[in-house]
């Protein structure tokens, strides 16, 4: 018996957990002002460049002694900077529940040949981050983009460690409460939680991780794009928008609408409490319906960002078939696009909750969730 379609539809099916929607107010005519065609150390590149370091400041919380900077590749390129510049001084604990934390591993001990522990938890659960020796360099992920587990806080974190904290925040920043005394490099892409462009990712450094890249130079040679430091010092024109290379100055002018719609909706804390608000409402149906759950096991961890989601119904045998068509018929019928779970992660459905994303468009897709999973239930029993 065919399900009948709900009566209303999201006015914005976007849900992709990367790039991320656009700010609801995003419009490309307001991106008019780009000094396009401009050089980006003329004056008004330049100024542009560094509003976008001032305001992620402000918005963020970063105090004033920590360095921003604007780098190339997106969150990868400003990880992989971080971890070639400043890995090797001492042994490294490596920390991964899914899938980017796990590469991140990889590059550490197959690139890098550094002496690490590695310490994992399976998809759905995360490692106890009180077991962890600070006095090594830490990488981890704060937030799971593929497995929806984030870190609760930082309260495991030390403050009067001896090695770094190198943090992967990028599904994280603008939507959780980031502990900056405990952070000595975060990173994160401007086209994650604000939807901005991609390409362009972001560097925060402590004065401890100026202080490592001032007085550590790696056994191994550096691409230009990752040097940080030149004779022995931080080049700190990097830190003030002199980027190392060419930016795009329309994605600089639309991650600079994205900083304005922020403000607008109350910083940071009104980004927070918006990606909440998504995030419960899927919260509030999975407890209100028993053949879907959240991945993450402890509520403590449940990600506000990228929710990751798992169908539990005893009639499904084809796990990753089941959960591919179902996102398909929501993707068909133009309700929710881009849901499926990531390729590396089990099977399921990720729908990104940040900011960007309207509560209403978020309500308005769970009974098409509904409709999709009883409808694809019913095609399979019609055709066994
Ligand atoms: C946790 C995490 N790290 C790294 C990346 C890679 O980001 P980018 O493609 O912006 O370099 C992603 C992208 O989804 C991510 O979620």
């Amino acid at each position: 018996m065919a399900m009948t379609k709900p009566a209303s539809r999201p006015v914005n099916p976007r849900f992709s957990s990367g790039p991320c929607a656009k700010p609801p107010v995003f419009d490309l005519a307001k991106l008019s002002d780009a000094p396009l065609g401009r050089s980006h150390r003329a004056a008004v590149g330049k100024a542009k460049l560094k509003a976008v370091i001032d305001g992620t400041r402000e918005i963020l919380g970063i105090p004033d002694d920590y360095r921003i900077g604007i780098v190339p590749a997106s969150d990868t390129g400003a990880v992989e900077m971080a971890m070639w510049s400043l890995l090797g001084a001492r042994p490294a604990t490596m920390v991964a529940w899914e899938s980017f934390g796990a590469g991140w591993v990889t590059d550490v001990v197959k690139q890098l040949k550094i002496e690490a522990e590695i310490k994992t938890a399976d998809y759905g659960r995360i490692v106890d981050m009180a077991s962890v020796d600070y006095d090594t360099d830490v990488v981890f992920t704060w937030n799971g983009t593929t497995s929806g587990v984030r870190m609760p806080n930082g309260d495991a974190i030390p403050a009067n460690r001896a090695g770094l904290t190198i943090c992967d925040a990028t599904s994280a920043a603008f939507a959780q409460d980031l502990p900056w005394d405990k952070l000595d490099v975060t990173t994160f892409s401007w086209q994650k939680v604000l939807g901005g462009e991609a390409a362009h990712g972001m560097i925060v450094l402590s004065p401890r991780a100026v202080a490592r890249l001032e007085s550590y130079t790696p056994a191994w040679p550096l691409p230009k794009i990752f040097r940080m430091t030149k004779g022995g010092k931080l080049i700190e024109g990097i830190f003030v928008g002199e980027t190392i290379n060419t930016p795009s100055m329309l994605a600089v002018e639309d991650y600079l609408l994205a900083l304005d719609w922020a403000r607008s909706v109350g910083g940071l804390k009104g980004l927070m409490d918006r990606a909440d608000a998504n995030a419960q409402a899927i919260w509030n149906f999975c407890e209100a319906t028993d053949w879907i759950a959240n991945l993450a096991e402890d509520p403590a961890t449940r990600s506000n960002t990228s929710v990751c989601l798992k169908f539990t119904d005893a009639r499904i045998a084809d796990g990753a078939g089941f959960a591919k068509a179902v996102a398909k018929r929501l993707e068909a019928e133009g309700v929710a696009l881009d849901v499926g779970a990531y390729r590396d992660a089990p099977a399921g459905l990720r729908i990104w909750c940040g900011g960007t994303v309207e509560t209403a468009d978020i309500q308005a897709m769970l009974p098409w969730l509904d409709w999709a999973f009883q409808t694809e239930i019913a095609a399979r029993a019609d055709a066994a």
